[in-house]
């Protein structure tokens, strides 16, 4: 059972704590705050990592550490793929710099995301070579695969899966004609928290994304989900030595990020059950988590909602393009609950992502019954709508047989 905390309420203050130039920058709406040197706490820990993880140095200066799996492209074959980096076969643009598409001689799609050669260019390098080091190690239905990269001269180019649907984010807003149906959404957030448990779990220390966002979940074209963007990514804290968090520099997007971290830049895999409560919410208000275009008392998506569910105004928070059918107000209250509960303002107050996912498990499965026996009554009702109007049209038909110089009777 997920007990929901008040002190939720807490989450408007950090989020709006403002973050000056001596603690970091703000850069298209992500954050940076404080680089210095990571370290574990909460028990000795040992310096080396464990299991499968491994783990190479971030320094841009050395050279791109060799990763198993991974295939290098020259820079060549990459310009042929995407017909000279061409506008046509642009499919985005983010922080880290443009995303083209293309297919491998062999056949296979490809997004291919090349860094930009700016002024963060330091900051840049570091994260293209986490996602190249996190990517490589990790494998699962709902990630993103990493296929290869290159890093030639001032080029760091990562080659992964291309994903057919466009990102949540896009869904949500409505760039799509198809709206996403609840059962979608809640398959959609029942992935992201898998994948999630399976970075946490993964090893003896868990792998901590950074940036669980909408416009990092992309969508299949059967609308399953796939996380990506790994730049942000580190190791965790080892669950083994007992340790409770690392302590590093604070990385984010703006409101996704868990306040408990930007204040104490403690981190541990709470943080990204933080984010993931943001994009429950997200996922079926529609809303993003911050609107600043909207009222002042609706601009924090998460204190709009909260105050609305002490109200007992549930239903007013549903995306207005959803349908607002039995089903889904028979389960719009829990799902707010997990949201509320895996973002509330202390770490310890937090779901594990392996309990939030069953929780939205169950959730599903309660919803997919009322919603079969909504369809069950409408099919009923629309039986016995046919029925009723073929009854009226037999009565009507053999009235006009009884009457031979009626202009409506039918031809025998
Ligand atoms: N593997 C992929 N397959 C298909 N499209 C992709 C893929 N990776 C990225 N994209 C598209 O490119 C867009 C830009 O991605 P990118 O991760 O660089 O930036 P972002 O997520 O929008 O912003 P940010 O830099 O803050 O993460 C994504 O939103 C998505 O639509
Ligand atoms: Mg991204």
């Amino acid at each position: 059972m997920i007990v929901l905390r008040t002190d939720f309420i807490m989450w408007c203050v950090c989020q709006s704590k403002t973050i000056d130039d001596d603690d970091g920058l703000i850069y298209r709406n992500k954050v940076y705050v404080k680089d210095f040197s990571t370290q574990s706490f909460g028990s000795t820990e040992p310096g080396s990592l464990h299991g499968s993880v491994r783990r190479y140095s971030l320094s841009s200066q050395d050279p791109p550490p060799k990763l198993l799996g991974a295939e290098t492209f020259t820079m060549a074959e990459l310009y042929r793929v995407t017909e000279n980096f061409s506008p046509q076969n642009k499919i985005g643009q983010g922080g880290f710099g443009m995303v083209y598409k293309g297919r491998l001689r062999d056949g296979r799609m490809v997004a291919i995301k090349r860094g930009k050669k700016d002024a963060y260019e330091a900051r840049l390098s570091v994260e293209f070579r986490t996602e190249v080091e996190m990517l490589s190690q990790v494998d699962h239905l709902n990630l993103v695969k990493l296929i290869g990269y290159t890093e030639e001269d001032d080029e760091r180019i990562l080659v992964v899966d291309y994903v057919a649907n466009g990102n949540l984010g896009e869904h949500l807003d409505g760039t799509y004609s198809k709206v996403l149906d609840m059962r979608t959404r809640l398959d959609i957030a029942i992935d992201v928290a898998h994948a999630l448990t399976y970075l946490h779990l993964y090893a003896d220390r868990p792998i901590i994304h950074r940036d669980i966002k909408s416009s990092n979940i992309l969508l299949t074209s059967t609308c399953r989900a796939k996380v990506a963007d790994f730049g942000f990514s580190r190791v965790g804290p080892s669950v083994d030595a007992g340790a409770t968090h690392v302590s590093t520099q604070v990385k984010g997007t703006v409101g996704y990020l868990d306040p408990e971290y930007l204040n104490t830049f403690q981190l541990n895999a709470k943080s990204d059950v933080y984010s993931f409560g943001i994009l429950l919410l997200e996922i079926f208000t529609g809303r993003r988590p911050i609107e600043l275009k909207r009222p002042s008392d609706e601009r924090v998506t998460a204190l709009w909602a909260f105050r609305k569910f002490v109200l007992g105004k549930l239903s007013d928070i549903i995306d207005p393009k959803l349908e607002k059918t039995p089903a889904v107000l028979s389960v719009i209250e829990r799902l707010a609950e997990l949201a509320f509960a895996c973002s509330a303002s202390s770490k310890v107050d937090r779901p594990s992502m392996k309990k939030a996912a069953e929780v939205l498990w169950e959730v599903r499965k309660d919803y997919l019954v009322e919603h079969q026996k909504e369809e069950k009554l409408k099919s009923d009702r629309d039986e016995s709508i046919r029925i009723e109007s073929a009854r009226s049209y037999m009565s009507v038909d053999s009235q006009t047989v009884l009457h031979p110089n009626s202009n409506h009777r039918r031809p025998r």
